[in-house]
């Protein structure tokens, strides 16, 4: 669990990071989207102490991370750096291999989980090893950049917009290893974005930021349905999709089992409707009928479901 909690950060007298707090759960993906400027980067170089917050405190599973010695925060955390940030003058081999080096892993098993993830990335070991950064492509560039920070098998994965350079073929795979192996491994991702869209199709949770202040966190179904500010329904309204989805779809076509109390929604009536039914009325689930008989229930959670995976 990581645990931000009121955390400032001032550079000169400028608030880049102003007052944010929120809890990351384990083994979740939280999706950290806003403006340029708004403080993203900032915030997640604090997580892994590249940057000392003014004040306020970032603990990872209980314990502040301005005490956790350097080793321990190498390997608990992968870092994917906005743009890459691959070193130039080394090969790929080296590159990836980083963080176990300096951890101090013997070179035969270094050499090896270098290997596996430039397999699982789908880079032949045999052709890319020894290749320098610039003699990859910007994708390729970084997905080595995401190999790099998966080496040490961390537990939490820091990831500034990791799949910006690539074209919307080869993101869509990315993302879709990324979850596969978020599933696998049960890492907690932390994933600064610019784009909602991806936003709402990776992330269990959606933080929102703007002018360092943190606007709204919470399951991208409930920050489509109910946007805290103007600012963040904005934001929304640049993904069709979910929204499309959410407006399109009737009830009738995602109902669950069970049981639930209240007033009941009308089969006919579009998944949107629902959630903001749902979440006005402050439920968590309500009966639908079609005819006047009860045809099963819909849930906040499955809606939530249905918004994040369209
Ligand atoms: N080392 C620094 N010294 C001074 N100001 C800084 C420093 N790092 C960041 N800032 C300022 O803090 C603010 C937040 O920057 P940050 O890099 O966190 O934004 P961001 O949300 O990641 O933006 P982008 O989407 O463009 O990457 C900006 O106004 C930036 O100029
Ligand atoms: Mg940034």
């Amino acid at each position: 669990m990581i645990e931000i909690d009121n955390i400032v950060k001032s550079f000169r007298d400028a608030r880049a990071v102003d007052q944010v707090s929120m809890v990351i759960e384990p083994h979740t993906i939280c999706a950290l989207v806003g403006t340029s400027g708004s403080g993203k980067t900032t915030l997640l170089r604090m997580i892994n102490r590249l940057v000392q917050p003014t004040s306020g405190q970032i603990r990872v599973d209980g314990k502040d991370v301005l005490n956790a010695p350097a080793y321990e925060l190498r390997r608990q955390m992968g870092y994917v750096i906005q743009g890459h940030g691959l070193f130039p003058h080394w090969t790929i081999a080296q590159n990836v291999g980083t963080v176990p080096s300096l951890l101090g892993w013997s070179r035969a098993d270094t050499d090896r989980r270098v290997d596996e993830l430039l397999e699982l990335f789908q880079l032949n070991p045999a052709t890319y090893r020894h290749r320098m950064p610039h003699q990859l492509s910007g994708g390729q560039r970084q997905r080595v950049g995401v190999a790099r920070a998966l080496a040490a098998k961390p537990n939490i994965l820091l990831m500034d917009e990791p799949f910006g350079a690539l074209d919307p073929v080869t993101r869509k795979k990315a993302q879709e290893e990324l979850r596969i192996i978020q599933q696998k491994f049960g890492t907690t991702i932390v994933l600064v974005t610019h784009d909602m869209e991806e936003a709402i199709e990776l992330g269990d949770r959606i933080a929102v930021m703007d002018k360092g202040h943190l606007l709204q966190h919470a399951k991208p179904a409930e920050i489509i349905a109910a946007p805290a500010t103007e600012f963040v329904r904005e934001l929304v309204g640049t993904t069709d999709r979910a929204f499309r989805l959410l407006s399109l779809a009737p009830v009738g076509d995602h109902l669950e089992a069970g049981t639930a109390e209240g007033e009941p929604l009308d089969a006919s009536c579009t998944l949107r409707t629902a959630y903001s039914e749902l979440l006005w009325s402050g439920r968590r689930a309500a009966p639908v009928t079609r005819d006047g008989q009860v045809i099963g229930i819909v849930t906040l959670e499955g809606l939530g479901r249905l918004a994040a995976r369209p």
